[in-house]
């Protein structure tokens, strides 16, 4: 008996895909179609793919002509699938020509003529229109944003919004998009938002773009007040809007192999998380002279903070903050404490002070450590009582990860993702709270110290 295996991601399924299968089948007795999943099609940078694994699989079987259908879950596995099923032939379309000769010591390769004129990614651009984004301030995220979006199909950056046209105009310049200081004309150029402004214009523009029916897609902290992250969800959700809030490790590969391999089992019951992230900003940055809003919680306690509450929930019982404070006791750096019923966390981030930037997640049974950068999570070590047992997982993580972000953005505005769990609703709430709770006791600090925070506007 001849086997033959081939592999894809058969996204909205069409003719090429069929006559493919028809013609490897025909190249011997049993047919394997490899059918890959979405983490491994993140990983290797195809992003937007449409269908979800089971229908893409539902497609492959309808057509007849697999007799077993596997999933690829990594780039290695093709050469371990030819072992393991006693494969005769591998075969993929004439656009990988000469990619896979590397399997010809184990078995025949064969590239079959690819079908003219159709692809998936012809038939996603077909079927949905390219939303333009419109971003508003243009602070150092814009600039790594608009090259991250080129690199995800269905959207185009259209233009920027800043009130001060120079800046406006410098940025639009540079990226070949348009500059606007009007935000009504702003808003009839695009069909979603970014917003990349100071933390405290978030509550506004969000508002104000939920208000024009806009999707937004919003820099961390998206507000830092749980009420106001409240009352906006509730409103996006009402309008059938998407109100998204930024913090790319949220959407990368890794974190969710992370969080997949933390909730396993694996390390048995999770009771400490540890994050820490910090990053020695230069003195006159806004983060190190906005004494009301800049500080290292406010600029990097979303990251700190996401792990935990992905993994201990929302409902922590106790949250306590100690801050080493630079001039005008300004927070250099923060370690927050937070008790949960089943657990205890810390979420430590500094601007002032260097530390071990690690995230490190203890259970009964072994602890998981991923070392600096964490948070942009490619790879990581699950430890054991038995030091000489250690299991490595890595993952890819390409340029500066906002495209995972962007991508689960745009799946959500096609409606293509109505799976909010990468970052939920729920957790933005309780990263608004927790961000509330910070500016509240800092505000307290402020007064009694009499340095320049006591102006805060939190009441
Ligand atoms: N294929 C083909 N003819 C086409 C399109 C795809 O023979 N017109 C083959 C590919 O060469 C591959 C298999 O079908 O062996 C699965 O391809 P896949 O990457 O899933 O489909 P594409 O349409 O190429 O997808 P995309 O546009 O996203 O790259």
């Amino acid at each position: 008996m001849i086997k033959v295996i081939t592999y894809g991601t058969f996204d909205l399924f069409h003719e090429g895909h069929y006559r493919l299968l028809e013609r490897a089948k025909a190249l011997g007795d049993y047919l394997i179609v490899g059918v890959t999943t979405e983490a491994y099609d993140l990983t290797r940078g195809k992003l937007n793919v449409v269908d979800n694994l089971m229908t893409r699989i539902e497609n492959v079987r309808k057509t007849g002509f697999a007799d077993e259908i596997i999933i690829e879950e990594s780039s290695g596995q093709k050469f371990s699938d030819i072992k393991k099923y006693g494969i005769d032939i591998f075969t993929v379309g004439s656009d990988w020509i000469g990619t896979f000769d590397y399997l010809k010591d184990y078995c025949k390769v064969v590239y079959l003529e690819r079908t003219k004129n159709i692809s998936s990614t012809m038939l996603r651009e077909k079927n949905r229109p390219i939303r333009r984004i419109g971003i508003i301030g243009n602070g150092r995220i814009a600039e790594r944003f608009v090259p991250e979006a080129k690199l995800v199909s269905g959207v185009s950056t259209q233009g920027v919004y800043n009130p001060h046209k120079e800046s406006a105009i410098r940025f639009a310049q540079k990226w070949e998009i348009e500059a606007y200081t009007d935000l009504e004309d702003f808003f009839s150029a695009i069909d979603v938002v970014y917003i990349a402004s100071p933390h405290e214009t978030h509550y506004e523009y969000i508002k104000t773009s939920l208000k024009h029916g806009k999707h937004v897609l919003c820099e961390k902290p998206m507000v830092l007040r749980k009420e106001q992250a409240e009352e906006l969800l509730g409103y996006a959700k009402e309008q059938g809007l998407v109100l998204l809030e930024g913090i790319k490790t949220a959407y990368c590969p890794g974190f969710h192999k992370l969080l997949s391999i933390a909730c396993s089992g694996t390390i048995g019951n999770i009771r400490n998380v540890e994050a820490c992230f910090t990053k020695l900003e230069k003195y006159g940055t806004r983060e190190l002279t906005n004494h009301v809003y800049g500080g290292s919680f406010t600029e990097l306690g979303s990251y700190v903070l996401l792990p935990i509450l992905k993994l201990f929930g929302t409902d922590y019982r106790e949250i306590r903050f100690d801050t080493i404070r630079g001039e005008g006791g300004l927070d250099l750096f923060t370690r927050a404490s937070l008790v949960y019923p089943v657990g205890i966390a810390t979420a430590t981030c500094g601007l002032g002070v260097k530390s071990d930037g690690r995230l490190l997640i203890a259970g009964t049974k072994g602890y998981i450590v991923v070392e600096a950068p964490w948070w942009k999570t490619a790879y990581f070590e699950v430890r054991y009582e038995d030091a000489d047992r250690i299991d490595r997982y890595s993952e890819c993580f390409l340029g500066d990860g906002l495209r995972y972000e962007i991508s689960h953005f745009l799946s959500m505005v096609n409606e293509q993702d109505k799976d909010h769990f990468k970052l939920t609703g729920r957790e933005s709430v309780a990263l608004a709270g927790a961000m509330e709770k910070f500016m509240e006791a800092e505000k307290r600090t402020h007064e009694n110290l009499g340095t320049p925070g006591m102006q805060s506007e939190i009441s």
